[in-house]
């Protein structure tokens, strides 16, 4: 068993989906797109069939003009991408009040389809990157109507989350998007899922000091959050907890009686009311069809206060109060551009919450992460920001290229290499990621080096080195694939695999490479010799992409 607290809601939607007829079957095949668990993941349902969302986000303005955007697409296809992250902004989708137009989103719709193409869209409405430029201007002329954060006495350019009239005017717009995103694709499933507002919180200062937000501030702690925080103790972020005991645990009180006064008390408060006003947002576009949404988060940086990072957006330390405010929202998303990835993957899924990465470094870095975030955690998908701009590539500052990978020249290790090898591989992942049988790693300094039980063997990783020559990168992912074969994919590593029982080596039967054709491998080269350190171990050299398989074996006495 893998590393998941499975909530009974979703063990119970999880056998409920197991229980329905097999993919491509009519009942599953009309159902919208969904999130489903199936045994030790959660899965992106899309027409019947899991889904992995190989994608990119556009850079902030590029989707504001189809003519801009028509030349991008092939681009896209070409780099293998099968779904495209796109602003959708408010501004432009209710120019004047109550008056909705839809032709970019129908434009973008059948430029996507063109380019066999998914979306998700970004909701970009009361709030971006903790700021409010994306509401309309009648939204932001009339500050006596769509009141503003207040900061050392003065309304900056933040929509405060106490104004319901602001609140009720998103839900209105946003619930109109999701009609017309009905209307339009409810039968097509172009449109895969949804994010609310974009990387939301207080900018300048812990929290806001409306007079709505004093008053709520001096008020009590709302019972529901309490109650939440009591009855989920075993499962509350361990940071959190700790805080919350520091403070002495209090159940009742203001929210300085219970969280302080300090500005992790306004980073709490704050979640609280952000959360209640997107989970409203977020059911009002439900309620008018009803696809999977979420909320992604301006992450911390090391030892920043609140209020340097948006105070109040789904960080980890809060993640608990946001799921305390509702249940509309499926998904808490890092926007994830630290160089620590594994570690900031693993504190977003966490106690049922899948790993869904709408933003992240692109280039190199992100050709071996996206290895990690499907292999290891099971991400639903992977997109790197700004893919709209050609990278540029340095060679690796490592020994790379060297001459030790027959078969080929150096190849550079990129994202449309990493989407084509993971689409080829991806019905297999699906199958085998249920039963908890695949592993993912990047490895990105020496030594780099990681370990794992799977299919009954240790299996050991490093980073690939033969007569002196070290690969500085290595990622991918292996798989159960059968009694004692493993089937692997990536570039830059080497495997061996020792015995669970005694510890002793066990040895390489055969290394085939190959490739998967309509899910059928296809074997290819046999590898022995330099290409398997002479059978001491299974080696994906850093020159290009590989996929292989392997059966081990052990010595009969
Ligand atoms: C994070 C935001 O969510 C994006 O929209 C974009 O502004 C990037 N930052 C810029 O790097």
């Amino acid at each position: 068993m893998r590393k998941y607290g499975l909530s009974l809601a979703l063990a119970l939607a999880g056998m409920g989906a197991l229980a329905l007829p097999a993919a491509g079957a009519s009942a599953t095949a009309t159902s919208l797109p969904h999130l489903e668990r199936r045994g030790e993941a959660t899965q992106l349902i899309v027409n019947g069939r899991p889904f992995l969302m190989l994608a990119g986000e556009l850079h902030n303005s590029s989707s504001s003009s189809l003519a801009y955007m028509k030349p991008i697409w092939p681009r896209l296809e070409a780099m293998h991408l099968n779904t495209v992250v796109t602003p959708l902004s408010w501004e432009l989708i209710e120019p004047r009040p109550g008056q909705y137009d839809f032709h970019l989103l129908d434009g973008l719709l059948a430029q996507a389809r063109a380019a066999h193409m998914h979306i998700v869209f970004l909701w970009l409405a009361t709030w971006k990157n903790g700021m409010s430029s994306y509401a309309p201007v009648w939204v932001k002329r009339d500050t006596g109507k769509y009141r503003r954060v207040i900061v050392r006495g003065r309304p900056v350019e933040i929509l405060s989350p106490f104004d319901r009239a602001t609140r009720a005017a998103d839900a209105a717009a946003f619930a109109a998007v999701m009609r017309h995103i009905r209307a339009v694709d409810g039968q097509r499933h172009t449109v895969l899922m949804m994010q609310v507002e974009n990387e939301v919180g207080v900018l300048g200062a812990s929290r806001d000091r409306s007079p709505a937000a004093n008053r709520a501030f001096a008020g009590p702690v709302p019972a529901r959050l309490l109650h939440y925080l009591e009855t989920h103790k075993t499962r509350l972020n361990p940071d959190f907890l700790r805080y919350w005991r520091r403070q002495g645990e209090k159940t009742q009180g203001s929210w300085a009686q219970v969280f302080g006064q300090g500005a992790r008390a306004g980073q709490i408060f704050m979640a609280w009311y952000y959360a209640r006003y997107i989970q409203a947002v977020t059911a009002a576009g439900k309620a008018a069809y009803d696809l999977p949404m979420y909320v992604n988060t301006w992450l911390a940086g090391h030892g920043q206060p609140p209020g340097m990072f948006p105070s109040g957006g789904p960080e980890p330390f809060v993640q608990d109060i946001w799921r305390a405010a509702g249940h509309a929202i499926d998904i808490y998303s890092p926007d994830l551009y630290a160089s620590n990835f594994s570690t900031w993957c693993r504190r977003y899924h966490v106690n049922g919450n899948p790993l869904w990465m709408p933003e992240t470094t692109n280039g190199p870095a992100a050709a071996g992460n996206v290895f990690y975030d499907v292999g290891e955690e099971y991400g639903l998908g992977f997109s790197p920001f700004a893919i709209d701009t050609p990278f540029r590539y340095h060679l690796p500052h490592g020994r790379e290229p060297w001459n030790f990978g027959a078969g080929g020249g150096y190849q550079l290790p990129t994202l449309a290499a990493s989407y084509q090898m993971l689409a080829q591989l991806w019905p297999r992942i699906a199958e085998r990621e249920t039963h908890g049988q695949v592993r993912g790693f990047a490895l990105n300094s020496w030594p780099g080096k990681t370990e794992f039980n799977l299919n009954g063997y240790r299996v050991h990783v490093s980073l690939d080195e033969i007569f002196g020559h070290r690969a500085s990168t290595g990622f991918g992912l292996i798989m159960a694939d059968g009694p004692n074969r493993f089937l692997g994919a990536g570039r830059g590593f080497k495997i061996t695999f020792t015995s669970l029982k005694t510890g002793e080596p066990v040895g390489l039967a055969w290394v085939d490479s190959g490739h998967l054709r309509a899910g059928r491998w296809v074997p290819g080269r046999r590898l022995n010799g330099d290409e398997d350190e002479q059978g001491g171990a299974w080696r994906f050299d850093g020159m290009k992409m590989h996929l292989e398989k392997a059966e081990v074996y052990r010595m009969e006495k």
